[in-house]
């Protein structure tokens, strides 16, 4: 049984793998519109989603499956006080694949571990995000065309931000990746992701808290909300929130083939006026989310089936 719970946990020719099956996709939707019939696809949300949870349905119902799930745990017996293990192994019964999204990093592995169909990590807390990170690749392929010798600025949260986790471990794949870390010093990246992931890997990054002297050098540039949600006191949230507001002036100073990604949702971090900019590839990134989805779920039930990605 193949699970998905960090994007590492496809090697990198899976990884192709699915974003050339994606690329397909996007190609010739009609010859997969029926690539999941009879399959259903449950999707168990426990914190407030949009894109993630949409896209995932949007991209079953693409397929010719079926969707059935929850959008929050208070509409689930999660309420009553049941554990996501005794959740699963039901749901198990109910569904061919599934994908979770809960407050609790771990909660997904944890669901893994009691699930007898496939459970992808829609985002557990702070920690991992790994089908924003498949959506991040596809954009970045498709409009960049590499993932080698690319200076990647990460902005905003860097800390609670779990898309800004996921990404940096799978970029670190590639060859020639350089990190440019733009955060205040009370968001910058966990200390985990230094040492177990950037530090072993010899990947050069710096930290650094001015976003204007960062931008001439990048190739990306991903901006991401500061998570109001995982902060413990509101007081820092609003000292913090408006840290970094990219507009029209500061991507004056990019490159005129830097990329701006953000996983969205958008709160004040990019004005509304950077949107007609060509670089600005956010709305785009929210599309190619659905792709990479139903390449991923095409590759799961297959490998359910003992056909093994590659
Ligand atoms: C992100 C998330 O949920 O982590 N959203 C998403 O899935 N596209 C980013 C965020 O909420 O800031």
């Amino acid at each position: 049984m193949r699970h998905i719970i960090s994007p590492t946990d496809l090697t990198l020719t899976e990884l192709d793998e699915l974003l050339n099956l994606a690329e397909d996709i996007i190609k010739s939707p009609k010859k997969y519109s029926d690539a999941c019939h009879r399959k259903k696809l449950a999707t168990l949300f426990y914190e407030p989603s949009t894109r993630t949870r949409l896209s995932f349905e949007a991209a079953m119902l693409n397929l010719g499956g079926s969707i059935l799930g929850f959008s929050s745990g208070d509409a689930s017996s999660a309420s009553k006080g049941e554990s996501v293990a005794d959740t699963i192994r039901v749901i198990s019964s109910y569904a061919d694949i599934c994908a979770i999204r809960h407050p609790k990093e771990g909660a997904p592995y944890v669901a893994s571990l009691h699930s007898s169909i496939p459970v992808i990590n829609a985002g557990d807390g702070g920690h991992n995000h790994p089908t924003q990170t498949f959506t991040d690749l596809l954009t970045i392929k498709n409009l960049k065309g590499r993932f080698d010798n690319l200076t990647v600025g990460f902005c905003g949260d860097l800390k609670f931000g779990r898309t800004v986790h996921s990404l940096i471990g799978a970029l670190s794949r590639y060859n020639n990746i350089k990190f440019v870390l733009i955060s205040p010093e009370e968001l910058q990246v966990p200390s985990y992701i230094k040492d177990q992931v950037l530090d072993p890997q010899n990947i050069p990054y710096e930290e650094v808290k001015s976003l204007e002297s960062a931008m001439p050098d990048l190739d990306i540039l991903y901006m991401t909300r500061v998570q109001k949600e995982r902060f413990f006191n509101e007081e820092d949230y609003i000292r913090l929130k408006d840290t970094y507001i990219l507009n029209s002036r500061k991507m004056s100073l990019a490159k005129e083939d830097m990329l701006v990604l953000h996983p969205l949702p958008r709160v004040n971090e990019i004005a509304v006026e950077v949107d007609d900019d060509p670089r600005a590839v956010y709305f785009k990134q929210a599309q190619f989310g659905v792709y990479v989805r139903m390449a991923l779920i095409i590759l799961l039930l297959r490998e359910g089936e003992g056909r093994p990605i590659c």
